[in-house]
């Protein structure tokens, strides 16, 4: 396996791999490596099927299912474990853009941790790209442990022990609203989070925000808000964000702790399609 990174210590293209074949323990903690010191992954000319998806993902760690908890909806996947990203019908044809689907997948074009409004929140996220747009729908990634190392002393004191409250559906509300069903939306009740942590692997600290988080403990709404705002505008200056420009088949692996992203906008109108696995945290540390 060959890492080359991209930047200094944000984002490697990872080649001389087959994420479709069984990956040995020694492989299994290359790849760990590499993501401890990089955060963001990339792998060129990968297709895999979907359980093949789902099988490399599980030698990281138990899968969350992000929003699919609660949902009794129709899935165009047969494997449960894979979370459909298309903007498509149960038969694969393009949603008309006004579909309520696609509230949900703008929702993702906001800087946001895979499942950091869950207990436990998201660890590793894998994304596959099958048909992408030719303009726009590029994804963004912004690196939370430069970002926190670049806080004033001042700011990080004034964090160090702040707890935020994540709430999946928050995004949703700031787009108008994605006709969830009261089922839906109280599957998945607020969770609570440290907004810097330790990643354990890497023993860097992070911060931990993004668009699921809407309240600080003890701060009113409106200061706890613009300081979420604030901390977020510094989190994903350019100076702390890579773009990945898609090509069809790359497959795309990121550390949910310690990095936001974000995908770009497209015509609704053009088929995007994606697919994503993701693992749980086994443990989410104050630090
Ligand atoms: C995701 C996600 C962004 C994109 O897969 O979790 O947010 O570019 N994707 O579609
Ligand atoms: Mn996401």
């Amino acid at each position: 396996m060959k890492v080359e990174p991209i930047n200094a210590d944000f984002a490697a293209l990872v080649s001389d791999v087959d994420l479709g074949q069984p990956l040995t323990d020694g492989g299994i903690a290359e790849i760990e490596q590499a993501i401890d010191t990089y955060a963001v992954l990339i792998f060129r000319n990968q297709s895999l099927t979907d359980d093949q998806h789902a099988a490399f993902t599980r030698n990281f760690g138990p899968i969350d299912k992000g929003l699919l908890v609660g949902s009794k909806r129709k899935r165009r996947l047969a494997n449960p474990d894979v979370i459909d990203l298309a903007n498509v019908d149960l038969e694969g044809n393009v949603l008309p853009a006004a579909n309520i689907r696609n509230v949900s997948l703008v929702a993702n074009q906001f800087w946001h941790s895979d499942s950091s409004f869950k207990d436990p929140p998201a660890k590793y996220s894998i994304l596959c790209g099958m048909e992408l747009p030719d303009q726009g729908g590029q994804t963004e990634f912004a690196d939370q442990r430069a970002a926190y190392d670049a806080l004033s002393d001042e700011m990080k004191a004034r964090v160090q022990d702040l707890v935020a409250e994540h709430w999946a559906y928050h995004s949703r509300d700031l787009l108008g609203g994605s006709g969830n069903s009261a089922g839906e939306t109280e599957a998945l009740p607020p969770v609570h989070w440290p907004m810097v942590h330790t990643i354990p692997g890497s023993r860097r600290k992070s911060l931990f925000i993004g668009i699921h988080t809407r309240e600080i403990s003890g701060m009113i709404t409106a200061e706890a808000r613009m300081l979420l705002h604030d901390l977020l505008e510094h989190a994903t200056q350019r100076q702390f964000v890579y773009r990945h420009e898609w090509q069809a088949n790359d497959v795309l692996m990121w550390d949910n702790q310690c990095t936001l992203h974000r995908g770009r906008a497209y015509d609704l109108t053009k088929l995007r399609e994606l697919r994503r696995c993701t693992t749980e945290v086994a443990e989410f540390a104050a630090g």
